[in-house]
């Protein structure tokens, strides 16, 4: 076994919708149901302009020299798994992401996040130009600590034309959990910190970092 990258279309997402919604669900430690309450808006955002997505998956390789911790890219494995066989591979991670744009909620949240933490008019202006939202970033609690959501996060920013990333994530004590300590190691420093969002009593932190990464 060994874990492999791929790309994935829209279509890709939608036939595999459930299982990148377990991945999440089950890295969350979200209570089970949450899939059904997410489905609609993960379906809605592949139809965004610019929206990607990477999912790593559990295969069989025929190669018997590939260690099984390895991750592989279609570059590096000797032989690529078929498209058939990735649509029955189990799932271990997902990530997909798609540029800001005006009348997205997450920006309308951002910037008066921006705004009442006093960045100046420019400022915002000038980060809000351009950049591409990491949205989700999940790995399944088995696979968690083997370097695939690194792997998974540099794929999808690998070609990114936007002048910056950025993420919101959960405050965590002392920036104590792999999530926080995966963003630092990538070079993601704060744009604001402890920011409530609408309808949501967790604080979060806005992250971001220029690209290319
Ligand atoms: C955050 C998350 C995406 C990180 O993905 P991951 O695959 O678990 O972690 P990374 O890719 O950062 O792997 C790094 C860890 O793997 C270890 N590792 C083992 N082999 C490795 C390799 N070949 N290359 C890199 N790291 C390797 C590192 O030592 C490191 O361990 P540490 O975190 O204990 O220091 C994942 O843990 C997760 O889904 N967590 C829960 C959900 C979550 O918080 N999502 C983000 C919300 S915004």
């Amino acid at each position: 076994m060994a874990t492999f990258l791929s790309d994935l279309s829209p279509a890709d997402m939608q036939l595999r919708l459930r299982d990148a919604l377990g991945v999440y669900v089950d890295a969350m430690r979200y209570p089970r149901g949450t899939e059904n309450q997410r489905a609609s808006m993960w379906l809605e955002h592949t139809r965004r302009h610019g929206w990607q997505a990477v999912a790593a998956f559990e295969v069989n390789t025929p190669d018997s020299e590939t260690a099984t911790d390895a991750i592989l890219t279609g570059a590096e494995a000797r032989v690529d798994p078929s498209a058939a066989q990735l649509r029955a591979a189990p799932m271990l991670g997902v990530a997909y992401g798609y540029p800001g744009a005006p009348g997205q909620w997450w920006q309308q949240q951002v910037i008066v996040g921006l705004q009442r933490n006093g960045f100046p008019a420019h400022a915002i202006d000038r980060l809000m130009r351009s950049y591409f939202e990491l949205t989700e970033l999940h790995i399944h609690p088995r696979a968690q600590g083997r370097g695939i959501g690194e792997a998974l996060a540099r794929r999808l920013l690998a070609h990114r034309t936007e002048e910056y990333v950025l993420l919101s994530t959960p405050e965590t004590n002392g920036e104590a959990n792999r999530a926080w300590r995966l963003y630092r190691r990538l070079g993601f420093t704060d744009i604001l910190r402890s920011y409530y969002f609408a309808g949501d009593p967790r604080p979060f932190a806005i992250l971001g970092r220029a690209l290319p990464l």
